[in-house]
């Protein structure tokens, strides 16, 4: 059994042990999974190539531990309790030993149609449990799989397709989201026009009941792969050190990267912080609203929780539909215990009104999180007494699709919470602050980069396609550190609370956008001349897209072109990249060797255009009177 923590006097040691003696603190942990065959070395590991094996020579097969082993055990337990979109449709319990079969039958579906071990599969699905099944089938057999969130575009769609060269996508019919079927087929099929040459198989899953084009040349419905397969599968042999999944992530350039994690390092990481982070007990139902397409999906509704052998909530809908109190209406349905969600949502579902939660039995949870960006006060505070009623304590989760699982948070009920802190350290983790120069910023109350100096075994192994990257991004930085690109304040106690993103990346909603990303999408817009792109802070987003705009043709205020930029920018990346506000202007600040002053935009962006300060040594000085002018005006 996973090690649980429960006192704080226990943190304190474990925590100093971990450190201490992290190859001991570790083996231990991975001592408690079921291994085809032991590891020779727990860890091997330099930050210059960079380099990290964790239990280095180990063969496994992750899908054993979260499904043979409670299958064998407790074959009647609930694995996943699924919500659907319509709330007078009816829930699905699936059992440990159902989901066994299932994941059995998909994954024999996927090698009679192709797919071998190390062979990258692609989904594009809504939240439905075919998606979880089939990414346990993809793990069950070796293959790769890499979700994506299925409100990105054709375009988004098949750049990550061709970067990744998967060999199969995996899709459905329509998503249900909310009121609307969205046709999610249609943009697979899209996404093929625009040149999908490693794609040889298009599996669909049937969601509703409307038609779809089907091509029968490579599409294959998911029934007719599946249905009639064997509930025997024998799980693949793996590398403790193969790849288990790709997850494209955006960065501060254009081009999102494809983030590799391997297997069992990221299985001992995601249990063991599933565990004590949300501290589950036997019999609990835990609810991760995040959507598979993202990290918290994969390490805190599939790997994580099946790993500890938990009842794991999967709910395909939204929180506002059919009125803003579903996700209350649904903790009472399950009486949910531990809750786990975003800050942009406890905003929306703040701004709607306490009349939605007080509606509702909210008695059975205990444990509340918080994950993907910083939680601002009041929406803590509101989190903290209109949900948990000032008894479910909030886990203000920090951590990244690059850190596999989370680093830093409070543990519920051991270390103490502090509004807007992440406040400390998993064990194993090892995080430190820097200035700009890499020099260490030591002691209490002060501010820095955000480094870990030591490895943990769910962080990112490399970057897909493109080790070099890795290495520039993550670990150049600042010598022997892996480097998050977050800022962070310390406070008096040694409570960490993160700032936000000190590179060109912003976070809107949670989701992490490269500014260049939607820059070059805006680009692709006929009359774009040039743009830039920052973040401004928005009530509900956290984080909203502000797009300065030279164009050819248009000045000022122009609601039809600024619609046609947005149009362009849903059809490069998705709905999720259109920028708030635009501004059309006729130059951009700049340095004088022609650098975009960004901090100049932000500025203005945020409403503190009369907090510049000196911009004579600009080439262009004139210009930013005219941008604050414009700026004001929309
Ligand atoms: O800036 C941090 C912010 O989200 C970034 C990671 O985004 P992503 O890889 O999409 O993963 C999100 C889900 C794990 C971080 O670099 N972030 C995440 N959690 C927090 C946070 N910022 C402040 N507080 C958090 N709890």
């Amino acid at each position: 059994m996973t090690e649980q923590i429960n006192s704080l006097e226990e943190y304190h040691k474990v925590y100093a042990e971990s450190t201490q003696n992290p190859k001991a603190f570790w083996e231990r942990q991975a001592k408690t999974f079921t291994w085809k065959k032991p590891w020779d070395e727990t860890l091997n590991w330099e930050f210059e190539t960079p380099k990290i094996e964790w239990f280095k020579g180990g063969q496994l097969n992750i899908t054993e531990n979260c499904l043979d082993r409670h299958a064998k055990a407790s074959p009647d337990k609930i694995a996943i309790l699924w919500e659907p979109n319509d709330p007078s449709a009816k829930a699905k319990k699936i059992t440990y030993k159902q989901l066994l079969d299932e994941v059995s039958k998909c994954a024999n579906g996927l090698k009679a149609n192709g797919i071998k071990k190390g062979d990258v599969v692609v989904f594009y699905m809504p939240m439905v449990p075919e998606l979880a099944i089939g990414v346990l089938a993809c793990a069950r057999i070796g293959a790769i799989h890499s979700v994506v969130f299925a409100g990105f575009s054709a375009q988004a769609l098949a750049d990550r397709v061709n970067d990744a060269s998967a060999k199969m996508i995996i899709c459905s019919d329509y998503n249900k989201r909310g009121a609307k079927n969205i046709p999610v087929k249609k943009v697979v099929d899209d996404a093929l026009h625009l040149g999908c040459p490693s794609v040889e198989t298009v599996i669909v899953h049937q969601n509703t009941a409307e038609n779809c084009d089907f091509d029968i040349s490579h599409d294959i419905w998911w029934h007719e792969a599946v249905n009639d397969q064997s509930t025997d599968c024998p799980a693949e042999t793996m590398n403790s050190e193969d790849i288990l999944f790709i997850l494209y992530t955006s960065g501060s350039t254009g081009k999102p990267k494809g983030v590799v994690h391997t297997c069992g390092g990221y299985m001992v990481y995601t249990c063991y912080s599933f565990k004590n982070v949300f501290q589950y007990q036997e019999g609990d139902v835990y609810w991760c609203t995040a959507d598979i397409g993202w990290i918290t999906g994969h390490s805190y509704i599939i790997y994580g929780p099946l790993l500890s052998g938990a009842t794991t909530m999967m709910f395909e809908g939204v929180p506002t539909y059919p009125n803003p109190g579903r996700f209350w209406e649904i903790c009472e349905k399950h009486k949910v215990n531990q809750f786990y969600t975003a800050p942009t949502a406890i905003r929306a579902l703040m701004a709607c009104g306490n009349e939605w939660p007080e509606k509702y039995d909210l008695s059975s949870i205990k444990v509340m999180g918080s994950v993907g960006e910083p939680i601002n006060e009041e929406a803590w505070h509101w989190y903290d007494q209109k949900i948990g009623k000032g008894k479910a304590p909030i886990v203000d989760t920090w951590w990244q699709t690059e850190t596999g699982g989370i680093l830093i948070t409070p543990l519920p009920g051991i270390t103490d919470t502090k509004p807007t802190y992440a406040s400390y350290p998993m064990p194993g983790v090892q995080p430190v602050l820097l200035d700009a120069q890499g020099k260490l910023v030591e002691g209490n109350n002060t501010e820095g980069l955000l480094c870990i100096k030591y490895p943990w075994p769910s962080m990112i192994r490399s970057t897909y396609g493109d080790h070099q990257r890795c290495k520039n991004v993550y670990f150049a930085p600042f010598k022997g550190m892996y480097f998050t690109g977050d800022g962070a304040r310390r406070d008096e106690a040694g409570r960490i609370r993160v700032i936000g993103r000190v590179d060109d990346v912003i976070n809107v909603s949670g989701h992490r956008m490269g500014t260049a990303e939607v820059e070059n999408a805006i680009n692709e817009h006929k009359n774009v001349i040039e743009s830039a792109v920052v973040g401004y802070p928005h009530p509900i987003k956290g984080e909203g897209i502000y797009a300065y705009i030279i164009a050819d043709g248009h000045q000022g205020e122009d609601t039809a072109f600024a619609e046609s930029v947005r149009e362009v920018v849903k059809r490069e990346i998705g709905p999720i990249a259109k920028p708030d506000q635009i501004v059309v202007v006729t130059g951009l600040p700049k340095t004088r060797s022609g650098k975009i002053m960004r901090r100049i935009l932000r500025k203005i962006a945020a409403g503190e255009g009369d907090k510049l300060g000196d911009v004579s040594t600009l080439l262009n000085p004139e210009i930013v009177e005219e941008v604050k002018r414009k700026a004001s005006e929309v």
